[in-house]
């Protein structure tokens, strides 16, 4: 069975070419770089949803720098525990696939090559994620109304990224694991130092998720030494403080040579348990 479904009869589809179609007939082209847009336009709330191309770009050159490598071998480590041979894993809200790449590349290593999709509901990620990772299958869509079969999913990764509870239940096999990143308590506490005068640790967060059991809490905490305004400037607009705060504090960060931070990951993974309904 395909992994991608309609997303207008939620039949499941057919690869022809580059087509992606449905017995009824609604056909989905690929973009040149791979990836299909599978996010019909009456979901879409504004005319370009999720991250742009400035936010995109501001990650990708962060990310590619590797300052948040000790994520991403964390997480590496845990696919691997998870992984099986030939299965599907789900990145839901993938980003411009730095995570699912580097996964990609880690299961192909460890000879646990599994079949690996990525949905985001903006086009410039799903966009540079098909660039990065050309064997993976990449979508526009929504993790609220996600684009893929039931229970076809062995690994689903939800990264710093929106969450619905019951499509990811809905797609993930019954025994299927779900891995969400969430900042730990003083993820980027120098960054905040230096935006605000009285900085703020993040919430701590309830674990529990209906219809999912907690397996491990694994955190990941490391130091950052930035000395390049432009990787300091990234990191601000990757964040939610560079949209929230105004001129004052983008003038704080913009005369910044150097800062050194705290970075805190929380990865919770989580078994499918009983049903939702
Ligand atoms: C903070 S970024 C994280 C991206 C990636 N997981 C990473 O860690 O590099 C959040 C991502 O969620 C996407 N997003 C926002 N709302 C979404 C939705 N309803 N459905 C799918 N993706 C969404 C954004 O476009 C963005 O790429
Ligand atoms: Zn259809």
């Amino acid at each position: 069975m395909s992994v991608w479904k309609c997303p207008v009869c939620d039949a499941p589809m057919q690869r022809r070419d580059r087509c992606w179609s449905c017995a009824k007939g609604h056909s989905f082209d690929m973009a040149k770089s791979g990836y299909v847009n599978l996010l019909p336009a009456n979901r879409k709330h504004t005319k370009n949803p999720g991250d742009n191309a400035v936010m995109m770009r501001a990650r990708k050159s962060f990310l590619d720098k590797g300052h948040y490598a000790p994520l991403r071998d964390a997480l590496e480590r845990a696919v691997l525990r998870y992984g099986r041979p030939g299965g599907v894993l789900l990145d839901a809200g993938c980003g411009e696939g730095y995570y699912t790449a580097g996964i990609f590349d880690t299961l192909e290593q460890a000879r646990l090559p599994m079949q690996i999709y990525g949905v985001d509901i903006s086009k410039s990620a799903a966009d540079a994620a098909a660039k990065r990772c050309p064997e993976g299958h990449f979508s526009v869509g929504s993790v609220y109304h996600l684009p893929v079969s039931d229970q076809c999913c062995d690994v689903l990764m939800t990264i710093f990224a929106p969450y619905c509870g019951t499509e990811f239940h809905r797609v993930l096999k019954k025994n299927g694991v779900m891995l969400m990143v969430i900042p730990g308590q003083q993820h980027l506490w120098g960054l905040k130092e230096a935006i605000y005068d009285v900085p703020y640790p993040n919430a701590v967060r309830d674990y529990a998720l209906e219809g999912f059991e907690l397996i491990q809490a694994e955190y990941v905490d490391s130091w950052l030494k930035l000395s390049e305004p432009e990787d300091i400037q990234n990191l601000f607009q990757m964040t939610p403080y560079y949209y929230k705060t105004g001129r004052e504090e983008h003038a704080r960060l913009a005369g910044l040579k150097s800062l050194s931070t705290q970075i805190s990951f929380e990865i919770l993974q989580y078994r499918v348990t009983k049903s939702l309904i």
